[in-house]
């Protein structure tokens, strides 16, 4: 069982590391650290990846994420705490084990993937296996499988700088998957490519993970890359973990004013499900699938307009086996909008700038056209 733990991770950098953790578990803070020249990177992190889960690490410029990551493959040693994968700790291994596990067990996929200029895409898709010391004819049948399974078949034979930036980074995904690794570790992957090509490559991993199901750690600090990429989402705050939860959980139940405004700015169509707007209804009720529309509750509200736009008067929501647990019609659709337009009604008191409170309502079905890079920087401006 591939599963990852992290147990109230600390990292420390500058002086006396060990006395600054001891002062942060007496609840000190950041700042009072800073003014002594001591960074407190990451602060008291726990948490659990289970296998096939994606888990997106969220927060600022200078959060923590990066430092997070680097504990969770050995990279950085904690000051504190420890991470547990696979049954192995990886804190306190020693170095020939380390680098074994690592090189065995965990990839990384940086922003800009560094691919060799002069050698093949099939040769950089089969770089980590080369690192292993995996013989050629295997590695090159691994990497020829790995590039397949990100689109890209045929270009094998090519040079990297004969490829876009998107399909560069498909490589460089190829590569982490032609290891075989459990665990794939994710620093801002796709924030380097324009948008479609992000969705792209979104889609891409969301539809490999249904048959590879690793155990994924997935920074960004793009909110709309979180929320669909997630299954669980840490929102990071001056280097701790602020909330953790789905992307639903972060949205309607937002644990400070924070982490609210954080996610202010997030389509909710794309995030809110139908089964959480549905009207559930009886566990026995007649249902036939013949006439109109269902889905399951998982269907995010934003795919339920067009058949309620065509006239549909209701969606049946269904559960794994089929049966009707709720419906979701134009009167669950408005109230789960209004509820968002209240929302943003509270949000505009501070946020002068916004749309007024009657345009609020429509908000949500305009926002579904993403707007990732707006939203972050709307953040950072005002932190
Ligand atoms: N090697 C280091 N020595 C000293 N301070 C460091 C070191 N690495 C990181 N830091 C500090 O730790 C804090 C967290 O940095 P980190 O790189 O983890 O942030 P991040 O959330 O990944 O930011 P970004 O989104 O910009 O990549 C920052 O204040 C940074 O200056
Ligand atoms: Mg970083």
């Amino acid at each position: 069982m591939s599963r990852l733990q992290a147990e109230h991770l600390y990292k420390v950098f500058g002086r006396r590391p060990e006395d600054a953790v001891h002062r942060l578990e007496a609840g000190a803070d950041r700042d009072e650290l800073r003014a002594e020249g001591t960074t407190a990177a990451v602060i008291d992190a726990s948490f659990t990846v289970e296998p096939g889960q994606i888990f997106v690490v969220m927060g600022l410029s200078g959060s923590g994420k990066s430092t997070l990551l680097r504990m969770l493959n050995g990279l950085l040693e904690p000051t504190a705490g420890r991470v547990l994968f696979d049954g192995d700790d990886i804190t306190h291994l020693n170095p020939r084990k380390l680098r074994e596990v690592r090189s065995k067990k965990i990839s990384m996929v940086f922003q800009h993937f560094a691919l060799f200029p002069h050698r093949s895409v099939l040769e950089n898709a089969a770089y980590g296996l080369e690192v292993q010391g995996v013989a050629k004819e295997e590695r090159l049948r691994r990497a020829t499988e790995a590039l397949e399974l990100c689109g890209l078949k045929g270009w094998e034979k090519s040079w990297p700088d004969e490829l876009s930036g998107g399909m560069q980074q498909r490589v460089g995904l190829a590569r982490a998957l032609a290891t075989d690794a459990d665990l794939l570790l994710m620093d801002e992957s796709f924030s380097a490519l324009d948008p479609l090509i992000r969705r792209d490559m979104q889609d891409q991993l969301l539809e490999l993970q249904k048959t590879l199901k690793k155990t994924i750690v997935f920074i960004t600090h793009d909110l709309n890359e979180a929320m669909r990429l997630g299954d669980q989402i840490a929102v990071m705050r001056d280097g701790r973990i602020v909330q953790t939860g789905t992307g639903e959980d972060i949205l309607v139940r937002p644990a400070n004013d924070y982490v609210r405004r954080f996610v202010e700015d997030v389509d909710r169509t794309r995030v809110l499900t139908a089964g959480s707007i549905m009207e559930k209804v009886a566990a026995d009720t007649e249902f036939s699938d013949d006439e109109g529309s269902s889905c399951s509750a998982e269907t995010p509200v934003a795919e339920l307009f067009a058949a309620l736009a065509e006239g549909t008067t209701e969606i049946s929501v269904t559960d794994d086996d089929g049966d009707l647990i709720g419906v979701v019609g134009h009167e669950q659709l408005f109230s789960a909008l209004a509820d968002e337009a209240r929302i943003d009604e509270t949000a505009d008191e501070t946020h002068t700038d916004k749309a007024g409170a009657e345009a609020a309502p429509t908000a949500g079905v305009q926002a579904a056209v993403p707007a990732p890079r707006e939203t972050v920087k709307a953040v950072k401006s005002d932190a």
